[in-house]
Formats: C-alpha cells, structure tokens, sequence
C-alpha cells in the first residue's frame, strides 16, 4: 500500500476511511498504530486526545484507539523503527512539523504502510514530486447541484454544513442578514441600527457604533504584534500558533480580526447576548475562536493559561465599579502575569464624566499617569509605549507594554531610547507628548515632508495634489483644513467620518469643491458623518475646502484643532 493521503473538506470521511482501513489491516493480524500530535492545543485540549483515548468520527460505531500522542520529533523516530508490514496512521497530520514528510516517505520506501489524513499546505508541497496515493474525497453541495467547494457552521464547529461557492455566500449574506436583523433588535440600542462594536468582515454601512474606532485600535496591535520576534517567529512556524486574548471582548472585534492573522484566538465578556453575537460570527466563518461569557476576576482567578498577547480595552474600570478598586488591581496584576509578551491596555479614566461618580473607593483618580505608574511598578515590562487619545482617531489612551523588547521602536521611542534620568522617567508621558508635538511641528516647517503626511491621509477616489494645510500627520484637523486633489475614479457621492473629544460644543462643519459649497452640518461632540452628493468634474485637479467653526488648543499643545478624520472617500 505505501503512503495514502486523505484530503477533503472537514466532515467529508477522512477519519471513517481511516479507521475502516485500520479495522481491517488489524482483522488480518499486522500491527497499526494510531498516532496523533502533541504539538498543537486544538488537539490536546480535546480530552480523548492521550494514549489509551478513543478516536472517534461522526459514525458513532467507528472508533480506534490511540496509541501515541507525540511530537514531530518522536514520531519521526517511531518511523525509523518500525519495519515492513505494519500500518501507521497520523490523523489530523496537520498539527505535525512539515519535517515529518521525508520520515513518512522513508518508511513507505522500506515497505511500512502509513495513513495521513488531513495533511498541511506545507506537507503537501513536501510532498510534491513523491510517489504516493492521494485520496480525495468530495461531499455535494446540499443544493445537490454541485461538489461543495466550503463548509459553514451553526451551533458549533463540529457538524458543518457543506456548500458549493454560490450556495456558501447565499447563505453568508443570509447569516449576515439575520445576525444584524438580531442586533437591532438587542440591547443596548433595542430598535435601532446602533451598537457598540462593528463586527470583523461585516458590511456595517448605515450602522452607528460607539466605537468607530475599533480599526485603528486594531491597527496599534498590529503594531505591536509587527515588532515582537517571538510572536513573529510563533507566526511563521508551521505549527506553533501565537495566543490572544481579548479581555471585555464585547461582540468579538479584536478577536475575530486575530484569528484571521492566524492567532488562537480568545475572547472573555460577561455580556450573554454580546459572546452570543460573537460565537455567531466565529462559527459561520468557521473560526474556531473560544469566547466565554463569565466575569473578568472570575476568569482570571481560575484560568492558569498564558497569552502571547493580551488586550483589555475599557473593560477593567467596570469590574472596579461592580467589585471594588482592589478587584480591578488584582486583575491588572493577574493580565500583566498572564502575557508573554504583549499587553495592550485602554482603561475608562475617572476624569471622564461617564466614571466620575463610579468607583467611589478608589484611593486617587484613575487617568493616564495611573496607568502609566500602574504598569511600570508591575516591573516586568520592558517598554511601555504611549498612543494619546485622537492617535489616527483612537478615542482613549492605549499603553502597550511589552515584556521583551520589540525589534524596532516608535519614533518617540527612539529620541526617547537613552533617556533614564529618573526625573525624565517619572515625566515619560509628557516627554512624550511634548516629543510627538515637536516632531509634528519639525514636519509642519519642512515642505516635502508634508507630502508624506498627506499620503497616511485616509483617502478614497482623489489622489492628494498638494501639501494639505491645517492636517497634521495624527489626522486632527484645524478649523480651515485645505487641500489640491486629483480624481481616480468617478464619483458622485462625498463622505466624510470624523470625531471630535465628547466634550466640545457644537459646531458646523462645511465642505467645499472648487470653492462651491457641497454641504454644512452641525456636528455634536464624538463620532460624526457628513454624506453628499457630489459632482464628478471636468477638471483634472480639485481644490477641497473644510471649515469647522470650533477649534481649540488643548494644555500642552500649541495646534489648533478641530476634529480627528476618520475618512475621507469620493464614491
Ligand atoms: C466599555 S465596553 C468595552 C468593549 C470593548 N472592550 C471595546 O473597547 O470595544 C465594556 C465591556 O466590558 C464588559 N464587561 C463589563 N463588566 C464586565 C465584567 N465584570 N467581566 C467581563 N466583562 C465585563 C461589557 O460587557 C462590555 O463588553
């Protein structure tokens, strides 16, 4: 027989053959053995998963032992020692470094008989130009029309539903559909197209959120993530995969956006209906991501599992509020001791007037400096970087602490990389402010930088021209914004989404084209959208024209702003 490989979509029979085929070479006497990896948790944390355990499949009457649960290692070593006749299969191969593929060729070639089911991209490009069997198997389409090219989950990911590509993404705008129909109808804006975080990969276009800027949340993890070499390394493993975990997950945001840059990803909340959402996501894009709902402490006192990365965003403040300050700093210290290497914290300052009246035992004001004090007197962060509130349109402050070193710094991080006067540590928050403010005054003065600003502009449909004036590289504004753009496509539609801190008057925001009014309207403090139609014009370049009839200069900070662009799109 030599080496067979089963490949085929989940659910489609690969273990039944495999078992099948193992009952059978038994009933004539030869020895088998059942051999899964120890390398990756989606198998060890399945409690069948151990020698002695049974493996089963979705026909309950097919079942086999499993002799050994090992690493790439130790099981190309079980292969070198085996000898002609007997029959070795590795389900679930995938979870096995690519390594192993020479080891299963190896034996096939002295006569051993081995059985891989679900084998990796990577093992079959190892394979590719090999002598071997490889055994396809198709499931139809429940349309009964075509072969199912997908599968798409329910209630969990154990029965998929199997489907051709016009059936799967019928029914994903169908899932889509139903789960934004249950959203509207749900707290915490029953009857509403309104919700506090957009879900990843969803069409939430007409939709108000109270965190639009989940994205560019997003963005600071990526980051982060983009400069720590052991979660770069674990990424680029063939096995090993990275961990994280969102702690307040609320409707699964960052842990669906994880899951898709290849995380294991996690997600705790306490709200039933918000970890319903998110597991109804996760299964019809059949990311197996593991949400609980339970409290915070809860889950921090009783899980002994680490994370490579960890994000809390705004959720801390409120287990403060419902337990007490001092159960807030025990699950402070309890993420700190969880992360093995990044840790992203948003915390609800009690200067906002949304805490103010909250946490009334607490010793002093939350706010920056708290926090800052808070992470460096845990002792075991390396760096601590700083992204202020209105940073590429963030609405709080984000601290990323990293427990080794990232590769490369930020740019505040550099000037500030031999600073260590214990004065200067103590003041780091303002140094850096007033770092990122001269830095955006340096580029202010200097003319071909200001281009490069332009271009981090968050455009769409027009090419930039022009230096823009009244823009500054962290996107706020100032109260006349102007700038020269060049069409790239054709438009008839203007919209612009902004934010402004929750506690500015309001203010008229007006748009012009070519020096003729588009639109005017006023604007209230947060999050803001301004739609137009707009004339697509014979012209090759454009001059745009924002005025904004508040501004101020915040302590501290010289620029006179308006309002954070979110975007800016000709559609
Ligand atoms: C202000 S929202 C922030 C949501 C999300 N982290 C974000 O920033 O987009 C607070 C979140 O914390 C959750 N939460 C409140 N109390 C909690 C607790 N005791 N344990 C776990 N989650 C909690 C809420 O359900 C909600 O999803």
């Amino acid at each position: 027989m030599g080496l067979k490989v089963y490949e085929g979509l989940p659910a489609s029979g690969k273990t039944k053959a495999i078992i099948s085929e193992m009952d059978r070479r038994r009933s004539f006497g030869d020895r088998v053995m059942l051999v899964l990896s120890n390398e990756h948790e989606e198998l060890t944390r399945r409690p069948n998963v151990r020698e002695g355990g049974m493996m089963g499949c979705r026909d309950s009457t097919k079942k086999f032992p499993i002799d050994r649960v090992i690493g790439t290692a130790e099981a190309c070593e079980l292969l070198a020692e085996q000898v002609a006749g007997t029959l070795i299969a590795f389900d679930e191969a995938q979870y096995f470094n690519p390594k192993i593929v020479p080891a299963w060729l190896d034996a096939s070639e002295r006569g051993v008989d081995i059985l891989v089911g679900t084998p990796s991209q990577m093992q079959l490009q190892a394979l590719n130009g090999a002598q071997y069997d490889l055994k396809k198997l198709e499931v139809m389409c429940s349309c009964q029309k075509r072969n199912a090219t997908r599968v798409m989950y329910s209630k969990d990911l154990t029965y998929p539903a199997h489907l051709c590509d016009r059936c799967y993404h019928a029914r994903m705008k169908d899932e889509e559909k139903k789960l934004l129909k249950l959203v509207q109808e749900s707290e915490p804006f029953p009857g509403e197209l309104h919700t506090y975080q957009p879900f990843f990969g969803i069409d939430m276009y007409g939709w108000k959120l109270v965190r639009n800027d989940c994205p560019a949340r997003f963005d600071i993890i990526l980051d982060a993530v983009a400069r720590s070499d052991s979660v770069q390394e674990k990424l680029s493993d063939p096995v090993k995969q990275p961990a994280f975990i969102d702690l307040g997950c609320c409707s699964g945001f960052f842990s669906h956006g994880m899951a898709e840059q290849g995380f294991r990803s996690h997600g705790v909340d306490v709200a039933e209906h918000f970890i319903l959402w998110a597991n109804q996501v996760a299964f019809s894009k059949g990311q197996a991501i593991d949400y609980k709902c339970q409290d915070l402490l809860d889950f921090l006192r009783t899980s002994d599992k680490t994370y490579d990365v960890v994000s809390t965003f705004a959720t801390v403040q409120w287990v403060m509020d419902q337990r007490g300050y001092e159960a807030g700093i025990e699950c402070f210290q309890r993420i700190f001791e969880k992360t093995s290497s990044i840790c992203i914290v948003e915390m609800g300052y009690t200067t906002e007037d949304i805490y103010r009246m909250k946490i009334k035992d607490r010793p002093s004001e939350i706010d920056r400096q708290w926090v800052m004090n808070l992470m460096e007197s845990f002792g075991k962060f390396s760096q601590i970087e700083f992204h202020p509130a209105g940073e590429g349109g963030i609405w709080r402050d984000i601290f990323v602490g990293f427990k080794k070193k990232p590769m490369a710094r930020g740019r505040v991080d550099t000037i500030l990389k031999n600073v260590s006067t214990s004065f200067l540590q103590s003041k780091k928050i303002q140094v850096r402010k007033l770092i990122k403010k001269i830095e955006s005054l340096v580029r202010r003065k200097s003319g071909p930088e200001k281009t490069a600003d332009f271009d981090l502009f968050p455009l769409t449909g027009m090419l930039p021209v022009s230096k823009g004036d009244g823009y500054w590289d962290d996107r706020w504004v100032g109260p006349r914004f102007v700038a020269k753009l060049k069409p790239v496509q054709e438009f008839h539609k203007f919209r612009l989404e902004g934010w402004r801190p929750e506690d500015f008057p309001s203010a008229s925001v007006s748009i012009s084209l070519e020096g003729q009014e588009i639109c005017s309207k006023e604007v209230e403090g947060g999050f803001f959208v301004i739609e137009a139609q707009a004339q697509f014009p014979s012209r090759d370049e454009l001059s745009l024209e924002i005025l904004t009839s508040y501004s101020t200069s915040p302590t501290n900070d010289s620029r006179d702003l308006s309002f954070v662009i979110k975007s800016l799109d000709f559609l």
